[in-house]
């Protein structure tokens, strides 16, 4: 039996609609009552739900073989996994984002905050600009409003939250959306079934 990471929320439930509809779920992930891990005998597939932020440490760790996770998650957290699939969903933009008339001129180190720090580092490196960057856990466009940092970069979705806000994409690092991933040693042995899996998925996505 494989075991499927699953994240919590929206995303969670489409791809587990993307299995029903593959043939590998049955009934409400949302409804097991008091249950955590929800089994598909026939299928050989075993799912449960974690915190986004969680799945691909399931993973990596071998407690889960396959999970669903965000590009952004992927990128930010370097997790030792396979990404085998992009199921072009939960679609999102990796931004920088400041107020509109914002222009770096470069006379002092930029200040930036985020939830990706990684990523943000990463990028910032890559352009050989020197920054500071501000950790912080969430609600990041409030940062340049109150003058903690000149910049955010974090997750675009509609554009909603910053345009309430006044505030502006200034770049574009990355698209984002949900990948299937796979732990090393589980692939090794399994290849062939998670291929299989995969395919089916492909199918239904298309
Ligand atoms: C994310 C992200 C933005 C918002 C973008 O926040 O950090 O704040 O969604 O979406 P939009 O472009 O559709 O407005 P999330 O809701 O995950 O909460 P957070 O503030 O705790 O990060």
């Amino acid at each position: 039996m494989l075991s499927i990471a699953l994240p919590k929320g929206r995303l969670g439930d489409d791809v587990y609609d993307i299995m029903k509809n593959a043939g590998f779920a049955e009934g409400d992930i949302n409804n097991m009552g008091r249950k955590l891990v929800i089994e598909n005998k026939e299928a050989g597939l075993r799912y449960f739900l974690v915190k986004p932020s969680d799945v691909a440490i399931y993973v990596e760790h071998g407690a889960a073989d396959l999970g669903i996770v965000g590009k952004d998650i992927l990128e930010e957290d370097r997790a030792d996994v396979y990404e085998l699939l992009d199921l072009g969903i939960g679609k999102c933009r990796m931004c920088v984002a400041g107020p509109k008339d914002f222009v770096d001129d470069g006379s002092r180190t930029l200040r930036v905050a985020t939830k990706f720090v990684n990523i943000a580092e990463q990028y910032y490196e890559s352009l050989g600009r020197e920054v500071d960057i501000i950790k912080l856990g969430g609600s990041i466009e409030l940062a340049p409003l109150l003058g903690l940092s000149d910049v955010i970069v974090d997750i675009v979705e509609t554009g909603k939250t910053l345009k309430e806000n006044n505030l502006d994409v200034l770049a574009e690092i990355m698209p984002i959306s949900a990948r299937l991933i796979a732990n090393k040693v589980t692939y090794q042995f399994q290849s062939s079934n998670i291929d299989r899996i995969c395919e089916k998925m492909t199918e239904v996505i298309k």
